[in-house]
């Protein structure tokens, strides 16, 4: 990776602005990051904005005409930029522009200019409600209800048939609960950890709609970027790789890892659910991650929520 040219979309966001600074460790020549900061941000990019290796592009990937001039050079890309789930669904032509067609002129313009590999963000939204857990890649995808979900698995298959027919090497990585220090504060399935925080913060009753008992596996940030950087300096290809912390955590036992590395005695309040969840499990098996990229997730749940309650408070200058 010394001295090579690398691109990333979305990378002013969540997890590409951590990638960024996993990769700028590698001492590559270029980082070039394509953002139209939709979602991602200046701050998120603070710890290496001025770094002369780094150059920003504000824009967006639906330009082809300027997405071919940050890929033009390119050995390597990470493909990153994404709507969320929620704006899939609430404007489905805007996922269809961002998700399928960009995606689409992104491997016409690598295998233009013969980038070496694409590093490709899919996500476990792809088996909606999984036959198996833990998960394996293999458990088909049939399941999955959503456009995100869809859209992310046509990329996989997309980057799939670009390998077969013309030679182009990419690794998709399946993301499950991801969370961290940068976050987003609004999406349907993070936000509770903020919500709650904000109970902390106030001392009032965090609420849990439903019966806590929903799981998800939590993976945090850090430990995604390296899983980005493992896919890339491993000989691998063509192949899909999960990404998880392989713990299965209730939302009843988050907001008590919550509550105890805040040393807060607050108890919760249970509300009547108020919306379906199809998902109402998630539980990555990462052995294939282990096997093929050496990798493993580093940071506990109880080590990676106090990490985010702190960057939390101080972001808002709350002691408490
Ligand atoms: N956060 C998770 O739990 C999770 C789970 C599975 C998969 N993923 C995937 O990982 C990737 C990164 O997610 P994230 O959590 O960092 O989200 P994020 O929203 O913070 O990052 C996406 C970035 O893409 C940018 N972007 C969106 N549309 C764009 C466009 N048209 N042109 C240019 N930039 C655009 C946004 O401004 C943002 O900075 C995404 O592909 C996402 O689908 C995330």
């Amino acid at each position: 990776m010394e001295n090579a040219k690398i691109f990333i979309t979305g990378g002013a966001g969540f997890i590409g602005s951590y990638v960024v600074e996993e990769l700028l460790a590698y001492k590559p020549a270029r980082i070039i990051i394509l953002d139209n900061l939709i979602r991602g941000s200046l701050e998120n990019m603070q710890a290496f904005i001025n770094n002369p290796v780094i150059e920003f592009v504000e824009g967006d990937i639906r330009d082809r005409e300027l997405l071919e001039k940050c890929v033009a050079g390119a050995d390597y890309v990470f493909h990153m930029a994404a709507l969320r789930i929620n704006s899939c669904a609430a404007n489905p032509r805007d996922g269809f522009e961002v998700m399928l067609q960009s995606t689409f002129e992104l491997a016409e313009l690598c295998l233009k200019h013969k980038v070496k590999k694409v590093i490709y963000s899919s996500s476990a939204s792809v088996y909606g409600l999984a036959q198996h857990f833990p998960t394996p890649e293999t458990d088909n995808p049939y399941d999955n209800q959503t456009f995100y979900g869809g859209a992310k698995l046509w990329g996989e298959q997309l980057f799939r048939s670009y390998k077969f027919m013309f030679g182009l090497d990419y690794v998709a990585l399946r993301y499950f609960n991801v969370y961290g220090a940068r976050m987003d504060t609004d999406g349907k399935y993070t936000e509770v950890m903020i919500k709650w925080l904000d109970c902390i913060r106030d001392g009032k009753a965090p609420l849990i709609y439903g019966d806590g008992s929903t799981t998800m596996d939590f993976v945090y940030v850090r430990d995604v970027a390296k899983a980005n950087v493992a896919a890339l300096l491993a000989e691998v290809t063509d192949e899909a790789f999960n990404v998880g912390n392989c713990e299965e955590t209730s939302l009843k036992q988050l907001l008590h890892t919550l509550l105890k590395v805040n040393n807060s005695t607050l108890a919760p309040e249970y509300r009547e659910a108020n919306s379906v969840n199809p998902v109402s499990r998630r539980l990555a098996d990462n052995t294939k991650a282990k096997n093929f990229l050496a990798f493993q997730p580093s940071i506990s749940l109880e080590e990676g929520l106090y990490e985010l309650s702190q960057w939390y408070f101080e972001k808002q200058k709350i002691k408490i």
